[in-house]
């Protein structure tokens, strides 16, 4: 018999956020079937916010603080707009967790009282609202992580990174919705329910910081905060054409937040920022990697390493990318990945750089098996422990966690943790070298790879609760380097036509399966975005090179 059930949970917390937004907004309601494909669209043009208000949420990180500083724009006129912003996409995307208006409306007043009486603003961040993912802790409100363990369960501490950005004049307004203990690629649980994509609605926003890709890509939110372990920053930034930066462990503060899998650090989870704008994410850098918050100082595990300008030297040298084909020996792309694969090329060799073919089929599938195990095997215990007094079904892409704790691996016992991790140093050892390796004929090595984020441009709701393949994110946390998406270009019918399936050669059942699931009708419309790959503590890098193949793009 469940102690409680998780229905009980659901209906207190939903409750809890219709209460919270209706006391501020009353959003209009739509007939599902009146609302277009493009609901980010429909939004902006609904007659839902004022002339004043369009601008406002349309603008980047950089220009909202730019405006606020110099008066042009209070910072409460600017929360209102993305808290108004935020009840709609709730409405429209399910993308909403917690709701933090009362206290985001004092906060942005507290901040337009202090730039008043001293002329000066608080921090780098004066004012600028940030959205986090719910597994973010700003007490007392609950971190569900979409369990009904957690769902109601107020908590007393804040996350270390929310004081840092808090401290740095971050207004906090919205929590954003996440996955069944943060352990898939698209947005659903059993509290809170489906997100789905505002740029295409039959689609998905990734997972598991989807509350975000959704609450950013419907311009509710310039900047987010999100976290990933196996992809959870870049896939919903992926389908939802965002930057979004995966750091190496030891960047960002880490300490204090709400995780999947408490204490596995096999597989080390790390937080970064999601937006819009590529700028958002180095200004976002720079203020939380600064000499004046000096966040080693206040977290154990963090490196003391400011945040770098201009470290590519000379500046505007040229580069050497290696690029990932259209498979990485298990999972063959969809068409329009493969056409945005080719346009980053061919936009980068125009402006000289060299890019060569980087290779996968040798050691990926290895890393995606142990990293798929790793999980499994660590976090069965962890989350069907907590699922079970509550009755939470398990969704079946999670059904390797219910079988793993099954089998006893909750128990795994010291000698295969051992061998675990030797396997993964010697793998990681081992990418080192080849990439090491590509310093040859006087040239210097490859100063980043260039690959697919997940088979799919954005993927239609549900299918990777039968299709689940995080391999294209996944090898890179395995392999502890950061990494950030570029959007590149949308899903076309005319120019993505189906793979022939008759002379396709799928490389495993789940390719098969997930070619199959191709339609240029269906996905049309749908965002297609890649990421650049640096080695482990080069997030300066990444977002360098990441800003030269966006201009690339641009000029192409
Ligand atoms: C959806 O609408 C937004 C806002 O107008 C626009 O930026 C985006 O390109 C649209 N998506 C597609 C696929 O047309
Ligand atoms: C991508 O480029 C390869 C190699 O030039 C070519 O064979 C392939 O047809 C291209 N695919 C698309 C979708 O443009
Ligand atoms: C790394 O590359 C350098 C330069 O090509 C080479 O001399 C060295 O042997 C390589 N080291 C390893 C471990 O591969």
């Amino acid at each position: 018999m469940a102690r409680f059930d998780y229905r009980q949970a659901s209906a207190i917390a939903r409750k809890r956020r219709a209460a919270n937004i209706a006391a501020f907004y009353k959003t209009p309601t739509w007939n599902e079937a009146d609302l277009p494909q493009n609901l980010t669209d429909f939004a902006l043009k609904s007659g839902y916010y004022t002339s004043d208000e369009l601008i406002i949420i349309q603008s980047e990180a950089d220009v909202i603080l730019e405006k606020i500083r110099t008066k042009s724009w209070t910072a409460l006129e600017v929360t209102q707009a993305f808290c108004k912003a935020s009840a709609l996409a709730q409405e429209l995307t399910n993308c909403v967790t917690e709701v933090l208006y009362a206290e985001a409306f004092k906060r942005a007043k507290y901040l337009d009282d202090y730039l008043a009486r001293t002329g000066r603003t608080i921090g780098p961040l004066h004012g600028l609202p940030i959205s986090l993912k719910d597994c973010f802790i700003t007490a007392p409100h609950p971190s569900s992580i979409g369990m009904a363990a957690y769902a109601n369960e107020p908590l007393e501490k804040d996350t270390l990174l929310v004081t840092i950005l808090r401290d740095l004049g971050a207004v906090f307004y919205i929590k954003t919705n996440v996955p069944t203990a943060m352990m898939m690629a698209e947005t659903d649980n059993n509290i809170w329910g489906e997100c789905r994509n505002p740029l295409h609605k039959h689609l998905s926003p990734g997972g598991s910081s989807g509350g975000e890709g959704a609450l950013i890509a419907f311009k509710a939110s310039p900047l987010g905060v999100g976290t990933d372990i196996g992809g959870s920053i870049r896939i919903p930034s992926a389908w939802s054409n965002l930057y979004g930066l995966k750091p190496s462990f030891g960047r960002y503060p880490v300490y204090g937040g709400k995780s999947g899998i408490p204490g596995q650090e096999h597989i080390l989870a790390v937080n970064g920022p999601m937006s819009r704008s590529l700028k958002s994410l180095q200004l976002y850098s720079e203020a939380v990697l600064s000499e004046q918050v000096a966040p080693w100082e206040l977290d154990h595990k963090l490196v003391p390493i400011p945040w770098r300008k201009n470290v590519i030297q000379p500046p505007g040298r040229k580069l050497r990318f290696g690029i990932i084909g259209i498979d990485d020996g298990l999972v063959t792309v969809h068409p329009p990945v493969e056409r945005a694969l080719n346009m980053t090329k061919q936009a980068l060799e125009k402006q000289g750089h060299e890019v060569f073919t980087w290779s996968a089929a040798e050691d990926h599938p290895v890393i995606v098996k142990n990293l798929q195990a790793a999980f499994f095997d660590l976090g069965g215990a962890a989350i069907t422990d907590l699922l079970k007094p509550w009755d939470e079904p398990i969704f079946p892409c999670m059904r390797g966690y219910a079988l793993a704790a099954g089998a006893g691996e909750g128990d795994l016992g010291p000698t295969k943790m051992r061998m675990m991790t030797l396997k993964r140093n010697a793998l990681q050892k081992a990418y080192l070298d080849r990439w090491n390796a590509t310093a040859t004929d006087g040239k210097p090595r490859m100063d980043g790879i260039i690959c697919a984020t997940s088979p799919w441009a954005a993927p239609r709701l549900g299918q990777t609760q039968q299709n689940l393949y995080v391999g294209w994110t996944g090898f890179v946390n395995y392999l502890d380097f950061p990494a950030c998406t570029f959007p590149v270009t949308f899903a076309d019918k005319a120019l993505d036509p189906p793979r022939d399936m008759k002379t396709f050669k799928q490389l495993s059942d789940i390719d098969g399966r997930i070619q199959a699931d191709y339609d240029a009708d269906f996905y049309h419309g749908a965002p297609v975005a890649l990421q650049i790959v640096g080695k482990r503590l080069e997030e300066e890098k990444v977002l360098e090179l990441c800003e030269v193949v966006a201009n690339a793009l641009k000029d192409a």
